[in-house]
C-alpha cells in the first residue's frame, strides 16, 4: 500500500509556485542592434570628453600663456623705464609711438634681456644684443627686433584698442594713463618681428 502512494506521488506534476517568463536568447538583429547603440554610445562619450578637453583653457588668467589684466597705474610715462613682469615674461613699455607689451626673450639665443637706465636700452648679457626702448635691434647677433604680445586696452569711454597683425604700438596720443580702465596683455598670442626694424 505504502509502495503504491509513493509511486502515485511521483507521477504526480509539480505545482508550479511562481510565474516562470520564458527567456528567449537575443535574435541576430536585436544583437546587431544592441552592438551598434553601445558603439554609438562610446563615440559620443569620447567625443564629448574630446569638446570638453578642447574648450578648457590651457592656461589660467595671470600665469605665462595666458591673459595678464592691468590697470592704469603701472603704465610707464612715455620714453621712461618699462615696467616688467617677470611672471608674464613681458616688458610694458611706453616709447613715443604708444604702449607696447615687449616679450623679454632675446631673439638670439633666449637669454632674458634687461634694460639698462643709464644707456636707455634693453642689453642682452650673454652675447650682447641691444635693442631700442620699443624692442628695436640696435646691434648684436640677435636676428630680429624683440617680439610683441597682443593687447587690449579698454578705455574709460568704453572704447576699446588692441595691437594689430603688426604688433604696431597701442597709440595714446590725446589721451593720458588715467584713461585707461583695463589692460589685457595676451601672453598666448606673440607677435613675431619680421626682421631687425
Ligand atoms: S642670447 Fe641674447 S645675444 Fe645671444
Amino acid at each position: 500500500m505504502a509502495s503504491a502512494r509513493a509511486v502515485e506521488a511521483i507521477n504526480q506534476t509539480p505545482e508550479t509556485t511562481t510565474d516562470e517568463i520564458p527567456v528567449n536568447p537575443p535574435s541576430r538583429r536585436e544583437f546587431l542592434f544592441y552592438i551598434w547603440g553601445a558603439s554609438m554610445l562610446m563615440i559620443l562619450g569620447q567625443s564629448s570628453v574630446g569638446m570638453i578637453w578642447f574648450m578648457w583653457p590651457l592656461f589660467k588668467e595671470g600665469e605665462f600663456g595666458g591673459v595678464f589684466k592691468l590697470d592704469q597705474t603701472v603704465v610707464p610715462s612715455a620714453g621712461d623705464a618699462p615696467n616688467s613682469f617677470p611672471e608674464g615674461r613681458f616688458h610694458l613699455t611706453h616709447p613715443e609711438r604708444g604702449l607696447l607689451a615687449l616679450y623679454n626673450v632675446c631673439t638670439h639665443l633666449g637669454c632674458l634681456p634687461k634694460w639698462q637706465g643709464a644707456r636707455g636700452r634693453f642689453e642682452c648679457p650673454c652675447h650682447g644684443s641691444k635693442y631700442e626702448l620699443d624692442g628695436t635691434w640696435i646691434e648684436g647677433p640677435a636676428p630680429r627686433s624683440l617680439d610683441r604680445f597682443e593687447m587690449t586696452i579698454t578705455f574709460l569711454d568704453g572704447s576699446k584698442s588692441i595691437t594689430n597683425l603688426t604688433g604696431d604700438p597701442i597709440d595714446l596720443t590725446g589721451r593720458s594713463a588715467d584713461d585707461i580702465s583695463l589692460i589685457e596683455i595676451n601672453t598666448s598670442k606673440r607677435i613675431k618681428r619680421a626682421g631687425r626694424t
